[in-house]
């Protein structure tokens, strides 16, 4: 009997829409093509959840993610929400689904295709080969801290609190990721922090040490302070192998690998918790008001997420292989959308990217 995976799908606001389609593209040939299926399922999140519900993120929909096989996001947030309470905006929403299910490892891969190379901002020597991953922890630190909250302290001053939080296990638990994952790869881990200036950095060079020493001598550690490691990534990024790093610095950095690659649309990124929760899929890139609805959107980044899913939710491993050539023959080929644009390069819209994809893995 085919087996049938769960996949729910959030795609949330503004670009994210767009670039699902896409996946829905491909989820498509691979129910026509391949000896499984994928039974999808929509729900809404961000915006477009707190629209319906007032929530940015329902408990129905909520419980329909944990019994799905795997998650996969688009984005969420946008200036239509701007003036809605902090705990109800998009972005809230995005941050209870990855707390409520506990993902608390998010693996950023950056990546640079040969054929992307004059789309970066750096020069190609730098970048020419480049294959870092940033594991960025995901539900700790100063996004989840307690105390926080905007405080009125009279005569016209207030008082803005958020609190950076990590105990010895969240520390532990990323890190065993991050070396995991290094011994996979070439070994190394760079753990950043600011260990100089605060104490929960102090306390994660601390416990990273520890767990090194306990469990993971075999692989190559060194520490790294976050502003200088901000830096190192434009410098040389190349001298990274996996980067492991908290919530806020993950994120910053995250972005910054982004230009390396070319594009904020090229960037995927997977959220993993407990070997038995259900995953979530996510490209690194927010809703990009400034170009939705005007099918300018790259949709390679979330494509290159559900490749992640099919890696390791499905344990499809060949057909995400499969996908990733694929979109390294389309960038070969000279299609592109405006974000990776280069001189004598054919310009397309989101859909005529998935077609092209979708041409690809039909060869
Ligand atoms: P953004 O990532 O949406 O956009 C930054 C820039 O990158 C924009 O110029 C945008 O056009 C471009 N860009 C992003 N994705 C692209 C793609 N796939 N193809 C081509 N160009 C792309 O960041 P922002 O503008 O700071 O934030 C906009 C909204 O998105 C905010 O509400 C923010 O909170 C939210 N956001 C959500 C997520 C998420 O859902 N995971 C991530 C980041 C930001
Ligand atoms: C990301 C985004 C989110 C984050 C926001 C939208 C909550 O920037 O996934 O990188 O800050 O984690
Ligand atoms: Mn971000």
């Amino acid at each position: 009997m085919t087996h049938t995976y769960k996949l729910m799908i959030l795609p949330g606001d503004g670009i994210g829409p767009e670039v699902m389609g896409e996946v829905k593209k491909i989820v498509a040939w691979i129910n026509e093509h391949a000896d499984f299926k994928i039974e999808t399922e929509d729900g809404l999140i961000g915006g477009a959840s707190y629209d319906e519900f007032e929530s940015p993120f329902d408990d129905s929909t909520l419980e329909r993610c944990r019994a799905a096989d795997a998650i996969m996001l688009g984005a969420v947030g946008g200036p239509k929400w701007d003036g809605v309470d902090y705990n109800l905006r998009p972005e809230a929403g995005l941050l209870k689904l990855r707390k409520e299910l506990d993902l608390f490892a998010n693996l950023r891969p950056a990546l640079v295709f040969d054929a992307l190379i004059d789309a970066s901002t750096l020069k190609p020597e730098v970048i020419r080969g480049l294959d870092i991953l940033i594991v960025r922890e995901l539900t700790g630190g100063v996004y989840f801290g307690e105390p926080r909250g905007i405080e009125d302290l009279g005569g016209g001053e207030r008082r803005g609190v958020n609190t950076q939080i990590y105990t010895t296990s969240e520390i532990k638990r990323i890190g065993r990721v991050a070396f995991d994952l290094a011994r996979k790869r070439n070994n190394r881990v760079m753990s950043c922090e600011k260990a100089n200036v605060m104490d929960s950095g102090k306390l994660w060079r601390e416990d990273m040490s520890a767990l090194h020493e306990d469990e993971f001598s075999d692989v190559q550690l060194d520490h790294m302070y976050a502003d200088n490691c901000a830096m190192q990534l434009l410098r040389d990024p190349k001298q990274f192998d996996v980067i492991v790093t908290d919530n806020l610095f993950g994120d910053l950095l995250s972005d910054a690998a982004a230009m390396l690659t070319g594009s904020l649309g090229m960037l995927p990124s997977a959220s993993l918790g407990a070997p038995s929760a259900t995953a979530l899929y996510e490209p690194v890139h927010g809703s990009a008001p400034d170009i939705a609805g005007q099918g300018k959107a790259n949709p390679l980044a979330t494509i290159l997420s559900f490749a992640m899913c099919l890696r390791y939710s499905f344990d499809q491993g060949d057909l995400a292989d499969k996908i990733e050539q694929a979109v390294q023959r389309v960038l070969n080929s000279g299609t592109r959308t405006p974000d990776i644009m280069a001189k004598d390069c054919r310009e397309v819209s989101t859909s005529a990217m998935g077609d092209a994809l979708i041409a690809e893995l039909k060869n």
